[in-house]
């Protein structure tokens, strides 16, 4: 296949929050957001995915197995900039909703855009993970957040 077929092909190191890293494949080409779909997962406190629906297993392109265990950093895009998270992190933490719109990489290194939120689950008064629903990005706000995004990174 030409290059025009797929979009161009590189190998990126990706280093997450934690201190760990991996070698990426990135393909720039982008899978659209299905219509009418929801794309839903759940972590524990820390951001281990712990639930993720059929659309979230369809879109991300791995499997159920492969996603509940793992940090949601799996699908951390290098052109999202670190500060994105941190607003997401600060927000969620402190009992509060989160909203944006977030490029998501997939296994087979393409990638699609959100627009997310983000909610803690609070139990009996206590912190016990959050969820995250996904739902189709308009194409106006994805351009806009690619330009505020490159300014970022
Ligand atoms: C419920 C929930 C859903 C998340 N969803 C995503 C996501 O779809 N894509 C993503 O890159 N990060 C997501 N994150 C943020 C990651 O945990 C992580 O902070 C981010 O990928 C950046 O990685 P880093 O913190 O290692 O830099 C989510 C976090 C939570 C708590």
């Amino acid at each position: 296949m030409s290059e025009q077929d797929t979009g161009s092909v590189s190998d990126v190191l990706i280093k997450y929050y934690d201190g760990t890293e991996r070698t990426a494949t990135i393909v720039d080409e982008e899978v659209p957001y299905p219509d009418g779909k929801l794309i839903v997962s759940r972590t524990d406190p820390q951001g281990i995915i712990t639930h993720a629906n059929q659309a979230f297993v369809d879109m991300s392109a791995y499997t159920r197995e492969e996603l509940i265990g793992t940090n949601h950093y799996i699908l951390r895009h290098p052109d999202m900039p670190a500060v994105a998270f941190q607003g997401l992190w600060e927000t969620i933490e402190s009992g509060k909703k989160w909203q944006g719109y977030v490029k998501n990489l997939r296994k087979d290194g393409k990638y699609y855009w959100v627009k997310a939120t983000v909610i803690p689950n609070i139990r009996n008064g206590k912190l016990v993970g959050y969820t995250s629903v996904r739902r189709k990005p308009s194409r106006s706000k994805i351009r806009e957040s690619e330009a505020l995004y490159e300014t970022l990174k």
